[in-house]
């Protein structure tokens, strides 16, 4: 098992792409914190973990997590470590989107995406080093697409996502001296509710039709790539924005 020993703090696990990562690390034998938005999605998405995988509730904790308050993630943190002892993993998944033309946009909305998709980020970073640098690390952020190749109307969640890569790259220059290894996932179009509830059937279509894979992602085509970048496999790999995105970004 690819993970075995391993303690793995995966935000935005209670559904979609985070589920999948989730799974995957029990199954390669990672002990994981499962977080949501709250107390009852994690606590949902642990329930169905136990059920899918067959397993009690040694490897796994759900807790939900208020990414925009440093009290909450310092709380999370600590109950990993009164848990699981330590912590060689963090997965900054969460995340949400937005559509709006920048003419219509907001400080508000800028800085409340800005909160969830990057100072979350930041935060948990901070909180976790601590405790890598004691045996080095793996950090991964969940980037997109949009943050290589911008998207029209989206452009707080585009720039989320470029600051997000640009924090990736910082991070791996500054905490390489620690073995703790910090890269980036930017997955193309998957088909969880961030796209089913926000992208009309016509666009899902249009990027069909310019993916040379020929559709959309499955949350699980994502779940590979997070244990590579997790395990011991990929231990000269830091800085990296992986594109996973079945050929639309190039
Ligand atoms: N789907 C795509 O096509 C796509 C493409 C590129 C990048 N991404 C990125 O991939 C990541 C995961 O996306 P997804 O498609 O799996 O999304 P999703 O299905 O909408 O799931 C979002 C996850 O984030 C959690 N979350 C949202 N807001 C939160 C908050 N304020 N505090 C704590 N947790 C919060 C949700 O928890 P609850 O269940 O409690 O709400 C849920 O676990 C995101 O960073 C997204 O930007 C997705």
């Amino acid at each position: 098992m690819k993970l075995e020993g391993k303690v793995a703090i995966v935000t935005g696990s209670s559904r979609g792409i985070g589920y999948e990562i989730a799974k995957l690390y029990l199954k390669e034998g990672a002990k994981v914190v499962v977080c949501g938005s709250s107390d009852v999605t994690a606590q949902k998405a642990v329930t169905n973990l136990q059920k899918e995988l067959n397993i009690n509730d040694e490897a796994i904790l759900g807790t939900g997590i208020d990414l925009k308050d440093n009290a909450s993630i310092k709380m999370v943190i600590t109950k990993t470590i009164e848990r699981f002892g330590k912590i060689d993993v963090l997965v900054n998944n969460a995340g949400i989107t937005s559509s709006e033309s920048i003419l219509e946009s907001t400080d508000e909305s800028f800085q409340n995406m800005f909160e969830i998709n990057f100072f979350s980020c930041v935060r948990l970073i901070r909180e976790v080093i601590p405790y890598m640098k004691k045996s080095g690390g793996s950090i991964i952020n969940t980037s997109s697409m949009v943050g290589i190749y911008a998207s029209p109307y989206q452009a707080a969640y585009s720039s989320s996502k470029f600051a997000v890569n640009g924090l990736t790259k910082a991070c791996a220059k500054e905490l390489g001296q620690y073995n703790i290894r910090v890269n980036a996932v930017a997955p193309g179009v998957v088909g969880t509710d961030m796209v089913t509830k926000n992208v009309t059937e016509e666009m899902k279509q249009l990027l069909v039709n310019s993916t040379p894979l020929r559709r959309m992602a499955n949350p699980s085509d994502l779940a590979g790539i997070y244990l590579y970048l997790a395990s011991d496999e990929s231990s000269f790999t830091t800085g990296a924005i992986i594109q996973v995105d079945g050929g639309l970004v190039m």
